[in-house]
């Protein structure tokens, strides 16, 4: 029986502690800093996930044996690093990359240099910083509309822009050179734009063998029909009919092995989640991005369709015996609907008292940003609650989902309701 430290406060820790909850190989669950749902699961511990020496006070004081890392921030700024470093921690198990590992998604420089050093798909792009300027310039020219710019540091989600004019294109080049993004597009990687339709492919690794997840796609605009502005995610689905047998092998081929393979070429130590965005081009899958970790909302999703335990897959990442576990998946469809607050992504309140939690039924409504305050459950984030249900069908999942966002209720509550839109179903 181990004690597990999740890391992370938002829809998918929750998810994951509820999963990590029905393992028989489970003492003790913290989350730090967790939210009021985590907190019915396990002990939430005040220390924020940047807090490096919070985190290693609590993994002593609780003999913590295996501490799961949720976001991207601790990973790129070598949490893991700092645990293998520390004499006092060496028996603590860290599930996420160390910070060279992580910079396949701290720097999308390294993740295409790494890309094209693997042979693994992805756009053509080239590297611009100010010194480059004019190669960067040149290189947009060869490109057609739209053009795709992204800030080579971590930018919360909001460094790509992709623009229709060429000259808005080179002027946000330089504008991103001189500091839009702070530090984060000291350097920009300009980018073919590749058309098709998006999923989140996940596996977990030891950095030699490796176990596919469940593969998911999530709706990233707040808008019905995709449009509007971008957000940290409204809602997933899994499976998705288009990344069938035969595409998920070439997924497997082309990407998953050769990633997993690559990180050992280049000897860079991997214990965690791959997370690979992927874009399909007429059915041949592409790289549009590395991940470190799971997804948020994709994995309140996938975490329904994991039967097998997830906490022996941690640590069979950690151990290095990944060779030694299988995944079982459960052939139900899940989804997650996300509950946000009125205004979200721009400016909102939060503070609102939500009701009706206690009358969802059939859905499990993880949640993504919320806090306790006098004994209620309160609004605490844009994204708030994900209402995920199984189902048979797409459809069937989500009006289960549906009929619970309807149940639950606060002040400027929205959700999409045209999730899996794009999807035959
Ligand atoms: P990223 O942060 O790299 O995931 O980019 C954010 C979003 O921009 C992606 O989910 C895609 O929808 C879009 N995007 C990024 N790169 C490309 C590309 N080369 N072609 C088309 N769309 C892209
Ligand atoms: N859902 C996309 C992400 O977690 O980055």
């Amino acid at each position: 029986m181990i004690n597990i430290l999740i890391v992370g406060s938002g829809g998918r820790e929750h998810a994951m502690a509820w999963k990590i909850k029905q393992s028989p190989l489970v003492n003790q669950l913290f989350i730090a800093p967790g939210n009021a749902g985590t907190s019915l699961l396990g002990t939430n511990l005040p220390i924020g996930i940047a807090d490096f020496e919070g985190i290693k006070k609590a993994a002593l004081d609780h003999q913590i044996d295996l501490v799961l890392v949720g976001p991207e921030v601790p990973l790129c700024e070598g949490l893991h690093d700092y645990f293998l470093e520390d004499s006092t921690l060496k028996q603590v198990r860290v599930v996420g990359p160390q910070k060279l590992g992580a910079q396949l998604e701290g720097s999308k420089d390294f993740a295409k240099e790494f890309m094209m050093r693997h042979q693994i798909p992805t756009a053509k792009y080239c590297s611009v910083t100010s010194a480059t300027l004019s190669e960067g310039l040149a290189f947009l020219k060869t490109m057609k509309s739209p053009y795709v710019l992204k800030a080579d540091g971590l930018a919360a989600g909001k460094g790509v822009l992709i623009i229709d004019e060429l000259s808005e294109a080179e002027q946000s080049l330089k504008e991103m050179l001189d500091g839009q993004f702070g530090a984060a597009s000291s350097k920009v990687v300009v980018e073919e734009f590749l058309s098709g339709i998006e999923c989140s492919v996940f596996a977990i690794t030891d950095g030699k063998d490796y176990q596919i997840l469940p593969v998911a796609k999530d709706y990233k605009r707040i808008g019905e029909g995709d449009s509007g502005l971008n957000t940290g995610g409204m809602g997933a689905i899994s499976p998705v009919p288009f990344a069938d047998e035969v595409f998920m092998k070439k997924v497997e081929e082309r990407i998953i092995r050769p990633t997993v393979e690559g990180l050992q070429k280049d000897q860079i130590p991997y214990n965690g989640f791959l997370f690979f965005g992927l874009i399909s081009c007429q059915g041949e899958p592409m790289v549009i991005e590395y991940n470190v970790r799971m997804g948020d909302p994709e994995t309140e999703a996938v975490m329904l369709r994991i039967k097998s335990d997830f906490v022996d897959l941690l640590i069979g990442a950690a151990d290095g015996t990944m060779a030694h576990k299988t995944i079982e998946i459960d052939q139900r469809t899940a989804v997650a609907v996300m509950l946000v607050s009125g205004g979200y992504p721009g400016p909102y309140q939060k503070g609102k008292v939500i009701r009706g939690l206690e009358s969802v039924e059939n859905s499990f409504a993880f949640h993504a940003g919320t806090s306790l305050k006098d004994g209620e459950v309160c609004t605490d984030g844009g994204r708030v609650l994900a209402i995920s249900s199984y189902g048979q069908s797409i459809d069937e999942a989500l009006a289960v989902s549906y009929k619970n966002a309807q149940r639950i209720d606060f002040e400027g509550k929205y959700y999409r309701k045209d999730l899996g839109f794009d999807l035959q179903k």
